[in-house]
């Protein structure tokens, strides 16, 4: 790589399957020349990758943009490049050329589904600014295949741990939930273009893969001899025929935890013994009201049966307080369900009304200070919860797999198969480095509120 290639900054806002965008934005960018740098300061390109799911998400986006549009004036004003500013992810699929109109420094949007086109997007603005022209490039096409198409054929950046995306977008339109208009109807991708991009993980060395969607157990993948692979197949495939030590999965929809893939907890080694499995709420009446196709009486025989094949299981959840007419009653009744399953990790977020879902129109809306206060007592149980299960684990040995630098030099962090962050302090920068990457069993020796402490066993 020559030193002046173009550098290129993205801030991920939301969930893993911008993260997991993200990388692939880089991987296409690196394939173009480019190099990440850490600060937007130096960046010739930087992609804000934002969220729509809740309101504050969506308007942190604003505000940073803001303090970017203050950057490039300076930086105009010293004489220096003119750095391009692409705003993609959920927010730029939901507003589109709204945010140049409120944010004309703003050169390129584009949605989660054309982001593979950011080479062509990006060329277009470069040629526009050198003809003096304010670029205004808006793509937020929603087809979905052409995406990933174009990603199959770029190489990708080797990791230990890494996401593959198997299924997008969501049909099931909760009544709160803006992700089936940002992201999209429900698209499972090929199987054979899954294992393509498994197989290149394997071969890159992953060892951990966690295969992602909005509601990834809908998975059902055509292959090319027309059969469907449910995500219980192809999880028992991919445990069969790579080397991955580890398989996760996540975000799994109560209403699709078939029998088979709850079996594989029990039956598949490589299966990791952690399920995020959003309830939301623990109200019948609350469910339904967000349309979402379950009961709590499904959802803890889900759970009964998952903890059958795999009694170690860490579960954790979505929650939402104060969804319109959420009564006192609803939300004890929702304190019932987090006390009866017990959770590993969850998360929890006050009910944020969105422009465009249904219900935002309800006239029932819950007054905030009520949201606060039920906020701040399912967290307290909850971070209760997560305190217990992870002192329960002082003394045990686990394998952990080192794939991430600590805040010292010397020290490495990894994740429990539970899904805890563990980390060790190994004494030098160097043991750190010959330490990385590698899945080692560990003696955890102490246990805070987020993390673990552990050490080497022999
Ligand atoms: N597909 C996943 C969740 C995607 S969004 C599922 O169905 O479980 C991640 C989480 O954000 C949701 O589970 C929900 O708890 C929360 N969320 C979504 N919309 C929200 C809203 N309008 N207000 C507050 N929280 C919301
Ligand atoms: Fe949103 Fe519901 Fe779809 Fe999850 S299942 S992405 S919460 S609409
Ligand atoms: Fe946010 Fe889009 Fe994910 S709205 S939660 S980044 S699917």
């Amino acid at each position: 790589m020559t030193t002046d290639s173009k550098k290129l900054y993205i801030k991920t806002y939301g969930c893993q399957m911008n993260v997991y965008d993200t990388e692939r934005m880089v991987d296409v960018m690196v394939h173009e020349g480019y190099t990440v740098t850490e600060t937007p300061d130096d960046a010739d390109l930087i992609v804000l990758n934002t969220c729509h799911i809740r309101e504050k998400a969506a308007e942190k986006v604003y505000s940073d943009i803001g303090r970017l549009r203050v950057m490039k004036q300076k930086q105009v004003k010293n004489g220096g490049k003119e750095t391009l500013l692409a705003v993609g992810g959920c927010v730029a699929q939901a507003e589109g050329s709204e945010i140049q109109r409120r944010m004309p420094v703003v050169d390129m949007v584009f949605g989660p589904q054309t982001y593979h086109r950011l080479p062509e997007m990006t060329k277009a603005a470069d040629k526009a600014k050198q003809a003096g022209e304010r670029p205004r490039i808006v793509d937020t096409d929603l087809s979905v295949s052409e995406k990933f198409d174009s990603l199959s054929q770029k190489p990708i950046t080797p990791k230990k741990t890494a996401f593959l995306t198997i299924q997008e977008g969501c049909d099931k339109f909760c009544t709160y939930c803006v992700v089936p208009y940002t992201r999209g109807g429900e698209f499972s991708r090929r199987f054979e273009d899954v294992m393509q991009d498994a197989v290149k993980l394997n071969d890159a060395g992953v060892l951990e893969v966690t295969l992602l969607g909005q509601n990834v157990n809908a998975y059902h993948g055509m292959s090319a001899l027309g059969e469907e692979w449910s995500l219980a197949r192809l999880i028992r495939h991919l445990a069969d025929t790579t080397d991955f030590k580890r398989i996760r999965y996540t975000t799994s929809h109560p209403g699709d935890m078939t029998d088979e893939l709850i079996a594989i907890h029990g039956e598949v080694e490589q299966c990791m013994p952690y399920l995020h499995l959003p309830v939301q709420s623990g109200s019948d009446k609350i469910v339904k009201a967000m349309n979402r196709h379950h009961t709590i009486a499904t959802y803890m025989k889900t759970i009964e049966d998952i903890r059958k094949v795999r009694p170690d299981i860490a579960l954790s959840g979505d929650f939402i307080v104060g969804f319109p007419g959420e009564t006192d009653a609803d939300f004890q009744k929702t304190m019932d369900v987090v006390r009866q399953v017990n959770y590993a990790q969850a998360y929890s977020f006050m009910y944020s009304a969105r422009p465009g879902t249904p219900a935002a129109a309800q006239d029932d809306q819950v007054e905030s200070h009520v949201k606060s206060e039920r906020l701040a007592e399912l967290q307290a149980e909850l971070n209760r919860q997560q305190r217990a299960f992870n002192d329960a684990s002082v003394g045990k040995i686990m394998p952990v797999l080192l794939d991430r630098t600590g805040k010292e030099a010397s020290h490495l962090v990894g994740r429990s198969p539970y899904m805890q962050a563990v980390y060790v302090d190994v004494g030098t920068e160097e043991a750190a480095a010959q330490h990385f990457g590698k899945l080692v069993d560990m003696k955890i020796i102490s246990a805070g509120p987020r993390s673990l402490k552990g050490e080497f066993v022999n």
